[in-house]
């Protein structure tokens, strides 16, 4: 009887124990997120970083003089989740923002431009009182209106008051950039608000409207105003930006995101599963470690799939072993070949010389006389790499991939 009871006991534990933790493991409930811009299920090692910024957007509302930052750092360190963290953040201060993504076809700065400071301006508009600041700002927004539209051609954008003469109207974008920043700054200060553009893939804007805008950043510095600019994009944008204007160095702050230390790749595969009571074994976790160096996309893609070819906790390095050719895989296709894929000929001879020198970053002559070509000869391809920002140059003369483990990924694309 006691050994009936005792075997009914022990199968409804078990029943319980796995049914529980096999409907804790379903793909439907998995935690973890890959993809460009997708919020993790814990932020890692972003905390000192995200207190930074959330100093800088108060100091920008108290009139204090604060930098506009820029986070700079390769593809899938999560340089977009922390621009929309910072966005959220200064939302809750109850600040205005507008985000931009500058896109590699990219429309005028211009346009973007008027689109969000038109709506920022209504939405100051719209509350109580009316204030003859947000009126003039409207007002300098229509004059620049007048003169993008001589410049580029129709604007659908209307605005129901008359324009400011004489005011950013001249034609010249980075002298009516600086006007309409400044008049709207003016209206912020009046409203006690203050405005957060947030602008993705800087690196992308031309060199014109870099400067242009770099230019309307100093120039409500100069005042204190409160408006301000929080970017994110690859390395070269540093270079780009103290090219375009040598202050802009001193302008911007340019917080470096990097992929995570160990202990925080750790948290970021860690922490999201403790939420379903899965765990890992210690050895699983160095395992993806390993193979992912740290990188946030990666760690993403790797506790994906090893949550869906896991049936049980703890999760075992025979598991990461199983998640591993998929994560790869999957990086190929998503990751990195839609990159690849995008090049020309020459382009891809480039990388695939750099990547047999090995992760980098390289000497460009290096990188030449492994093609048994000249530096010259090969100047062109290279910059046309720089352009579309699948390389950049970390010092004079260097090549570096902009996609981490890309140079492995050449050497499996090849065969
Ligand atoms: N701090 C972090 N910890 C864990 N995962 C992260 C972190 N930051 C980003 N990720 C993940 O990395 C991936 C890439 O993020 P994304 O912001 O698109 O990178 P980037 O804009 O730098 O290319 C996303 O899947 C995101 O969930
Ligand atoms: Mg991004």
């Amino acid at each position: 009887m006691a050994r009936i009871w005792y075997k009914g006991f022990t199968r409804l534990v078990v029943f319980k124990l796995t049914g529980e933790v096999f409907l804790n493991m379903k793909p439907q409930v998995n935690p973890y997120a890959p993809g460009a811009g997708r919020p993790p299920p814990e932020l890692a090692g972003r905390d000192a970083i995200l207190a930074e910024a959330r100093i800088a957007v108060q100091r920008n509302k108290l009139g204090r003089a604060a930098r506009s930052f820029m986070f700079v750092g390769l593809r899938g360190v999560g340089k977009t989740v922390l621009l929309n963290e910072v966005r959220i953040m200064a939302e809750e201060e109850g600040f205005i923002t507008e985000l931009i993504e500058v896109g590699t076809k990219h429309t005028h700065l211009s346009f973007t431009i008027i689109k969000i400071l038109r709506a920022a301006l209504l939405r100051m508009d719209r509350s109580k009182r009316v204030s003859e600041q947000v009126k003039r700002g409207l007002r300098v927004l229509k004059s620049f209106i007048g003169a993008a539209k001589i410049k580029y051609g129709d604007i659908e954008f209307s605005i129901d008051v008359d324009e400011e003469i004489g005011v950013a109207d001249s034609g010249m974008l980075a002298q009516d950039l600086a006007e309409v920043f400044v008049a709207v700054g003016e209206a912020a200060k009046a409203r006690k608000t203050a405005i957060v553009i947030l602008i993705d893939e800087i690196q992308n804007l031309p060199a014109e409207e870099f400067e242009a805008l770099i230019m309307a950043v100093h120039r409500t510095n100069q005042r204190d105003l409160p408006i301000m600019i929080v970017g994110a994009g690859l390395p070269s944008l540093i270079k780009m930006a103290s090219d375009a204007k040598s202050y802009a160095e001193r302008l911007f702050e340019y917080p470096k995101i990097n992929s995570l230390d160990r202990k925080e790749a750790r948290r970021a595969l860690v922490k999201p599963a403790i939420a379903s009571k899965i765990k890992f074994e210690n050895e699983a976790i160095e395992a993806i470690i390993e193979h992912t160096k740290g990188y946030p996309y990666f760690l993403q893609e790797w506790g994906h799939q090893v949550w869906n070819v896991a049936t049980k906790s703890p999760i075992t390095i025979a598991d990461v072993r199983k998640a591993s050719n998929l994560a790869i895989k999957r990086l190929d296709q998503n990751f990195f070949l839609s990159r690849y894929e995008r090049l020309s000929g020459p382009q891809k001879d480039y990388l695939r010389a750099m990547a047999e020198l090995g992760p980098g970053p390289h000497k460009a002559a290096d990188i030449a006389k492994a093609m048994k070509k000249t530096t010259r000869q090969i100047g062109s391809t290279r910059d046309g790499l720089i352009v579309n920002g699948m390389i950049y140059s970390p010092r004079h003369g260097m090549s570096a991939f902009t996609v981490p483990m890309f140079d492995e990924f050449m050497k499996r694309a090849r065969n």
